[in-house]
């Protein structure tokens, strides 16, 4: 793989692929631009290096149809602002009203594409899309980790077509910690994985089993877990059918000599509420009527204490419905847990930044990742698409 830093970009029409995927309310507003900064050293490098740089994107699943409310304009107003430059936006992706804004463009200057999703062509990774994007450029940067692991035309086919294709400085960074974290880490290494659904996680768990020393579970797919070993969990959320697959990894993990820690207390509440009666219990003692939201003190403590010699820790998801305040506490115990630890800290995927951006501690982790199901495609040890056509980790 190379790496934009290694190209020469001066006069050149520059394609960068970033994933300004980013949430927008209902008046199409954008409630959280870290993807857009994220890309920024990227963008900033090829504007100060002379080069025409397109800018180009997804938002959404508009699944090959126009929709106005996934237009970028939103995404190239905000790009504009943090340039502190001029941004125009193209009406479409391809076509020849694109390129004679791209053969408008001089060098220093920022032409943002319309969502690429507006075409079929993108998730089907079509040859003729994605010919038509390389033919704008001269030089074609993916800086869009995040969506490394769909198969799609702006990342995959694309590649065969642009005369250069090289990665930009979010994909680098990206794939460096991932080395540093999964791959190559200082031991021990701690997988700290929470969250709603077990089936999502399993996959992951799995192959953490060959890299891990200790893997701490949290979230409601702890319940899975816990009803594996026996303990009855009320009325929590509980996926049955994969009892068995999470009883199975419980006893492989002994095997292999991974330490695997479930929660040991937990908080109940009487229903899914803000409002909701809740209390603290041991996880041998749920009330058949309630629910597990949380994990408790002491499971927090036994999680602060097992993390305490780590010198790599992995996070993906939180440790309860930190939504709802009387749920939080436990995710966030787990922040601060983290945020205090000396080792190299990685986060990503589902909500988990989220719960550190808003206990203020982004500054305290050594990386955020931009991806959700990339990363968690990483952390389940499959090769990214995206990330292959580049050349490869
Ligand atoms: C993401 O937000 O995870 C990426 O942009 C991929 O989006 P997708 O799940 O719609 O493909």
């Amino acid at each position: 793989m190379r790496y934009i830093n290694e190209v020469d970009l001066r006069q050149k029409r520059v394609l960068i692929r970033v994933d300004f995927n980013v949430p927008l309310d209902e008046n199409q507003n954008i409630t959280d631009d870290n993807r857009i900064r994220a890309a920024l050293p990227t963008i900033n490098f090829a504007l100060d290096e002379g080069a025409k740089v397109i800018v180009a994107s997804h938002i959404g699943r508009p699944k090959g149809k126009r929709v106005p409310a996934l237009s970028m304009a939103p995404v190239a107003r905000r790009l504009g602002r943090l340039l502190q430059k001029d941004v125009k936006l193209a009406p479409d992706c391809v076509g020849a009203e694109v390129r004679q804004m791209v053969e408008a463009l001089q060098p220093g200057e920022v032409l943002v594409l319309e969502n690429l999703r507006f075409h079929p062509g993108e998730t089907l990774n079509d040859d003729e899309f994605a010919r038509e994007l390389a033919s704008l450029c001269d030089v074609y940067i993916n800086d869009a980790f995040a969506v490394a692991h769909r198969e799609n035309a702006s990342v995959v086919a694309v590649t065969k077509f642009a005369p250069l294709a090289v990665a930009g400085f979010t994909m680098k960074k990206e794939l460096e910690y991932f080395k540093r974290s999964l791959l190559d880490p200082a031991r021990p290494l701690a997988a700290v994985v929470g969250g709603a659904k077990a089936m999502t996680k399993l996959p992951a768990l799995e192959n953490l089993l060959e890299h891990a020393d200790k893997i701490l579970i949290g979230g409601a797919m702890a319940n899975t877990f816990l009803m594996s070993v026996g303990y009855d969990v009320g009325r929590s959320m509980v996926e049955e059918e994969l009892v068995p697959v999470a009883n199975v990894l419980l006893r492989n993990a002994k095997r292999q000599g991974v330490k695997v820690y479930i929660p040991v207390d937990c908080v109940v509440a009487d229903r899914f509420d803000p409002k909701a009666e809740t209390k603290l219990v041991t996880v041998q003692d749920v009330p058949p009527n309630w629910m597990i939201t949380d994990i408790g003190p002491a499971t927090s403590l036994l999680y602060r204490e097992a993390l305490a010699d780590c010198k790599t820790i992995i996070w993906n998801g939180p440790m309860g419905a930190f939504e709802i305040d009387a749920f939080s506490r436990g995710t966030y115990n787990m922040v601060s847990t983290i945020a205090q630890s000396y080792a190299l800290t990685i986060i990503g995927g589902g909500d988990t930044d989220v719960a550190v951006a808003k206990a203020g501690e982004i500054g305290n982790i050594s990386y955020i990742s931009t991806g959700g199901g990339a990363f968690l495609a990483l952390l389940t040890g499959e090769v990214l698409p995206a990330v292959e056509a580049l050349g490869g980790i």
